[in-house]
């Protein structure tokens, strides 16, 4: 295979290697690891992996692969549910790894702000940030793996969105290597800057296609001392509508997490993790995992405990247990997180990320049910998300006995019935996860004639030669991605 500038791909290897030293450059069989989705779905190819060490590394792997004309995929924990750390022309491009800058630059507890390298894996961040006394508070399942350039690239959600806001809200400063090499050194953790537009939103959620994050300064909180989980099952997903609207209320500003599941989710759990035990009845229709936190001069526990005797009382809650430490809130939570990796070994299926008004979020659920049921009536539709974000997963999955390609052609149209519904609410097809390569040409398809026009000025000024993750988000002209 030749890239566009006539190099086979040995050839670029012996250029790559030779330009950066051989330390940065794995070749062969070792790419293989890098190139393959979260799910197994997808399994392609690249010339090289680049692994730098240092920021001056980066700028030198994005200089030389600029002038071999190969554009650069950066990639952190590769837990991306959207194809865009993979490539999609491997004879013309290279996974950029962060993994091996993953260091902590500063934890400053007095300042509330931390500066960590993109690299590092969030949760061990913010094990070494609650050492400090303090609170990261950017909660996912992927957080064992998922790395911070790569949250901040998605401008990832998560479980705790509703009380402290999505990765943008917590990011205070960027440093970036844009596409001719340069640095944009903006690592302030200063509060307040409203010196003119605030360039590194630019790059917050645009999954590498700007520009190359090194590192990112961001906000810390107290830690929260007191944190109280519940798991609530209810007569049906609308309860859990007007449960939340309770739990705004009741809670004061503590609500930290509220999440809704089906019971399917609880065999999912257990088929990807067999130990869990149910906590309750598997048998309502709707369940809530919620949790209340906080420091100070309050009785967490109390407070969720007199909430859920109110809600039982008014029969708005069917059932209700309240973790009595840690270990079985952690235990709870496992049913939430289990569900996705159970959701995996059922095979391919549909998975969607999509956010609607939250006062139509039950209608929206049901609706969309139905036309999958009404189109795909061997299929089984698992509806859950971030009731407070109006953020459903609503994935659906074709039976197990059907072919590759049987369970491919369920999946397309079940995308196309639910992306239908969901536009006759005005709702997003990407809430939390990106855009991608996977969902390219359903944002491509919803883009106004503005909204392109505003993106291709963006990314040609900025990256006029297409060096930075080609085929990602959208297709310009003269993207050397595939379409
Ligand atoms: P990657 O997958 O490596 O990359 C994602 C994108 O960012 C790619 O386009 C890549 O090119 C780009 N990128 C990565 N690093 C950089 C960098 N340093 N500079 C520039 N571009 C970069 N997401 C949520 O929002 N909420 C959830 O609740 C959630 N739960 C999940 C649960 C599971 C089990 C899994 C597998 C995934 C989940 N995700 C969730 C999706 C995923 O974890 C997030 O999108 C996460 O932020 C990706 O981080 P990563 O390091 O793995 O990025
Ligand atoms: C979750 C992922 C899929 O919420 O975003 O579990
Ligand atoms: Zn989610």
């Amino acid at each position: 295979m030749t890239n566009d500038n006539g190099n086979d791909g040995a050839a670029l290897v012996h250029k790559l290697e030779a330009a950066l030293g051989a330390d940065l450059v794995l070749s062969g069989a070792d790419v293989a690891r890098y190139c393959s989705d979260w799910h197994g779905d997808v399994e392609t190819g690249a010339v090289a992996i680049l692994r730098p060490r240092t920021t001056a590394d980066v700028s030198a792997c994005v200089k030389t692969c600029a002038a071999l004309g190969l554009s650069l995929v950066a990639q952190g924990g590769n837990t991306g549910l959207v194809l865009g750390a993979i490539p999609d022309a491997p004879a013309r491009q290279v996974v950029l790894s962060l993994e091996r800058m993953s260091a902590i630059r500063r934890i400053d507890a007095d300042d509330f702000s931390a500066v960590v390298e993109a690299g590092a894996i969030l949760s061990e961040f913010k094990d070494k940030v609650e050492e400090a006394g303090m609170f990261f508070p950017l909660a996912l399942g992927a957080q064992g793996s998922c790395r911070i350039g790569g949250n901040v690239s998605t401008n990832a959600g998560g479980i705790n969105v509703l009380r402290y806001g999505m990765t943008r809200e917590l990011v205070l400063g960027l440093e970036v290597v844009l596409p001719d090499g340069s640095v944009f050194e903006g690592l302030s953790t200063l509060r307040k800057d409203n010196r003119g537009i605030d360039l590194k939103q630019l790059f917050i959620g645009a999954e590498g296609t700007l520009g190359i994050i090194t590192a990112v300064a961001v906000k810390l909180m107290p830690m929260p001392e007191q944190v109280a989980t519940a798991l609530i099952g209810l007569n049906a997903l609308d309860d859990a509508i007007t449960l939340f609207r309770r739990a705004r209320r009741d809670c004061c500003d503590l609500l930290s997490a509220f999440e809704f599941m089906p019971p399917l989710a609880f065999t999912l759990a257990q088929e990807a993790i067999p130990d869990l035990v149910m906590p309750m009845d598997g048998g309502y229709p709707a369940y809530v995992l919620m949790e209340v936190s906080g420091s100070g001069l309050v009785d967490i526990e109390d407070l969720l405990q007199r909430f859920l005797e109110n809600v039982l009382e008014e029969g708005l809650v069917v059932d209700g247990v309240i973790a009595t430490s840690r270990d079985q809130a952690r235990k709870l939570w496992l049913f939430r997180e289990g569900m996705n990796e159970g959701q995996a070994k059922r095979g391919p299926h549909l998975r969607t990320d999509v956010s609607v008004p939250l006062s139509r979020l039950a209608d929206f659920v049901r609706d969309a049910e139905a036309a999958v049921y009404a189109a795909l009536p061997d299929c089984t539709c698992v509806s859950y998300g971030h009731v407070g974000d109006g953020n459903v997963h609503l994935n659906v999955l074709p039976p197990a006995s059907l072919s590759r390609a049987e369970a491919d052609a369920r999946i397309y149209k079940a995308k196309t019935v639910v992306n239908a519904v969901l536009d006759t609410y005005s709702g997003s097809i990407s809430a939390e996860h990106g855009i991608g390569r996977l969902k390219k040409p359903d944002f491509e398809a919803r883009l106004t004639p503005v909204q392109r026009h505003l993106l291709g000025a963006i990314k040609t000024a900025i990256d006029p030669t297409f060096v930075m993750n080609a085929g990602c988000q959208l297709n310009y002209t003269g993207d050397s991605g595939q379409s």
